[in-house]
């Protein structure tokens, strides 16, 4: 425990590239009155320079540097909805601070509906420039254990964004009232 009551604690959104984090996340941040925060937008601030330029110019390790200052920065506070990026569990010190601090919801979507956006998501994440479908595919796959470490997992495909969001919504809602009644 970190003395933050669980409805004061900050909601962390994981999930790979191009799931719905961002999106999903300003949903239930507006649902919840809760001011949201989205890691590659805060480190992109501070760069002034997009994720694609901060790989080409710093390269990855720089990137991964910031993202955790960032994370473990915004992981202290109180009332946030955060959007990670797909690679930020990668590092065992943001997924440990994570668990611990917050409470840390995967957005799960399987790879033949994540397949339909593709066109959508590559050309503004370096992580997947220069793969073939087939190596991207393999990279999603590779990645779907650092996503099953949170407190809940939530199935996205075939639900719009805002059912995903009413469904989380209504999830917290209720763990709240189970866990801490009367507050
Ligand atoms: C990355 C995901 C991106 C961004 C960066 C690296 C990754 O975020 O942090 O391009 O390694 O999966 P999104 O998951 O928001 O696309």
């Amino acid at each position: 425990m970190n003395g933050v009551s669980l409805r004061e604690q900050s909601i962390v959104i994981i999930g790979f590239m191009g799931v719905g984090k961002t999106t999903i996340g300003k949903a239930v941040a507006k649902r919840l009155y809760r001011d949201f925060i989205d890691i590659d937008e805060e480190i992109e601030k501070k760069y002034n320079m997009s994720t694609s330029d901060i790989f080409k110019k710093y390269g990855e390790k720089t990137f991964r540097e910031k993202e955790k200052e960032v994370i473990l920065n915004f992981c202290n506070k109180k009332l946030k909805i955060i959007s990670l990026g797909g690679g930020a569990f990668l590092q065992d010190e943001i997924k440990d601070t994570c668990l611990s601090k917050c409470i840390v919801l995967s957005l799960d979507l399987s790879w033949e509906s994540w397949e339909e956006r593709i066109n959508l998501i590559v050309d503004s994440r370096p992580v997947l420039q220069g793969k073939n479908s087939e190596e991207i595919k393999e990279l999603f796959y590779k990645r779907q254990p650092l996503y099953e470490d949170h407190h809940s997992k939530i199935k996205t495909d075939n639900l719009d964004i805002e059912e995903v969001a009413d469904y989380i919504t209504d999830a917290l809602k209720t763990a709240w009232d189970i866990y801490e009644p009367n507050t």
